[in-house]
C-alpha cells in the first residue's frame, strides 16, 4: 500500500509510520509541524484543509488509502480554542474525504475518539452506547465519523472510524497524566501532585493504537464501520502510580484525590473491532508503561 498519514508528527501518526514502513509499505507523512520522523521518513508539509496541496501530494505517491490521524488531539485543547478545533477537525477531515473520494482512494482510516461518548455512568461502553458529546473537541470528532458514514453510504467509500481510548507513548506532546507521572520518575524526581488520583482513564499503549490502524487498513467487508478502541480496563491515576513506584521503588510518589477534568466512560467493550478488524490490544498497562519508560530513559541518557 502507498498510504498517506495526516498528523505524521504526532503520537499516533509517527507510530503507524514507523509500523507501516517495517511492514514493507510506503509510508507518507503529512503535517504542518516537522519533528524527528520528518528526517527519518517521506514528510510532506502542509495544511489540512489545503485541499490544492493535499492533491498534488496524492497524485506525486500515487497514495491507495489514507490513515486520517492529524487534527487537535486533546478535549483541553479543543476548548483553547473551539474556532480552530472546527476548522482542523470538521473542515480538514471533509478535505481528507473529499481528496480520497475524487482521487477513488476508497480505504480512509479516521482517528476519532471516546470522548464522543462524553461522561457516561456506564460500566461498559459499547458501540451502541449513547454518544454525548460535551465539548468542541468531541463534536468535531463526531462530525468526522458521521461525515465518513455519509461518503461510505453515498460515495461508495470504505472510511473506518477509530474510537480511541486514551493514548500514552513515545512521541506525545499534549497533556498526559502518565507522562507526567513518568518523566519526573526517569529523572529521579519526587512525586507530589495535590489532585488527580482518583481521575479514571482507558489507556492504551500508541503501540495497540497502531496496531488497530493497521488492521483497519487491512480490512474488508467489515459489516460495520465504526469501532471501540482500547483495552476494556478503566484505571485510576492513583493505580498507575502504583506501577510506576514498582518500575522505579526509589523514587517518592504521592497524589491526592479529585479528578483531572476529563470525562468519564465506562470501559470499551471491543468485541467488534476483535471479532471484524482482528484487534486485540497486547500491551497492559504495566508491559505498555515499561516500554515507554525505556524510551524515556535513552532520551534521558542522550541529554546528559
Ligand atoms: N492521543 C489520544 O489520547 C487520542 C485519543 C482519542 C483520539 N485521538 C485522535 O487520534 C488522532 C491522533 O492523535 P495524536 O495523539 O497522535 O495527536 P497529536 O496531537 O500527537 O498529533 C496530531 C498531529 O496533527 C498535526 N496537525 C494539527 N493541525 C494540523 C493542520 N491543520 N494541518 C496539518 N497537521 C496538523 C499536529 O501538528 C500533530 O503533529 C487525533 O485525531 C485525535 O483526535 C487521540
Amino acid at each position: 500500500m502507498n498510504v498517506l498519514v495526516t498528523g505524521s508528527s504526532g503520537l499516533v501518526g509517527s507510530t503507524v509510520m514507523e509500523l507501516l514502513s517495517s511492514e514493507g509499505h510506503i509510508a507518507v507523512g503529512f503535517d504542518q509541524r516537522k519533528s524527528p520522523i520528518t528526517d527519518k521518513f517521506t514528510v510532506e508539509t502542509g495544511d489540512l484543509c489545503d485541499f490544492p496541496r493535499l492533491a498534488s501530494i496524492i497524485k506525486k505517491y500515487n497514495i491507495n488509502a489514507i490513515v486520517h490521524s492529524g487534527g487537535i488531539s486533546h478535549p483541553h485543547a479543543g476548548e483553547v480554542s473551539p474556532y480552530e478545533t472546527v476548522r482542523t477537525n470538521i473542515l480538514g477531515t471533509s478535505t481528507i474525504f473529499e481528496a480520497a473520494r475524487i482521487f477513488n482512494i476508497s480505504k480512509v482510516v479516521y482517528l476519532s475518539s471516546g470522548a464522543v461518548y462524553g461522561n457516561n455512568s456506564a460500566a461498559v461502553t459499547t458501540i451502541d452506547s449513547k454518544v454525548n458529546p460535551e465539548n468542541t473537541y468531541a463534536v468535531s470528532k463526531l462530525t468526522g465519523e458521521q461525515l465518513g458514514e455519509v461518503y461510505n453510504r453515498n460515495y461508495g467509500m470504505n472510511v473506518i472510524s477509530l474510537r480511541l481510548a486514551f493514548v500514552y507513548g513515545p512521541n506525545r506532546f499534549m497533556p498526559d497524566p502518565i507522562k507526567s507521572l513518568l518523566e519526573r520518575a526517569v529523572h529521579g524526581e519526587d512525586i507530589d501532585d495535590a489532585a488527580g488520583g482518583d481521575q479514571q482513564l482507558e489507556f492504551i499503549y500508541v503501540k495497540d493504537a497502531a496496531l488497530a490502524v493497521y488492521k483497519a487498513l487491512q480490512a474488508e467487508n467489515c459489516s460495520s464501520s465504526v469501532f471501540n478502541i482500547g483495552t476494556g480496563v478503566n484505571t485510576k491515576i492513583k493505580e498507575v502510580a502504583a506501577v510506576i513506584k514498582k518500575i522505579y521503588p526509589n523514587v517518592y510518589i504521592r497524589i491526592g484525590p479529585g479528578d483531572l477534568g476529563y470525562d468519564f466512560i465506562g470501559a470499551f467493550d471491543c468485541s467488534e473491532a476483535e471479532k471484524q478488524l482482528q484487534f486485540k490490544a497486547k500491551y497492559h498497562l504495566e508491559a505498555g508503561i515499561t516500554d515507554y519508560a525505556k524510551h524515556l530513559e535513552n532520551i534521558h541518557k542522550a541529554d546528559k
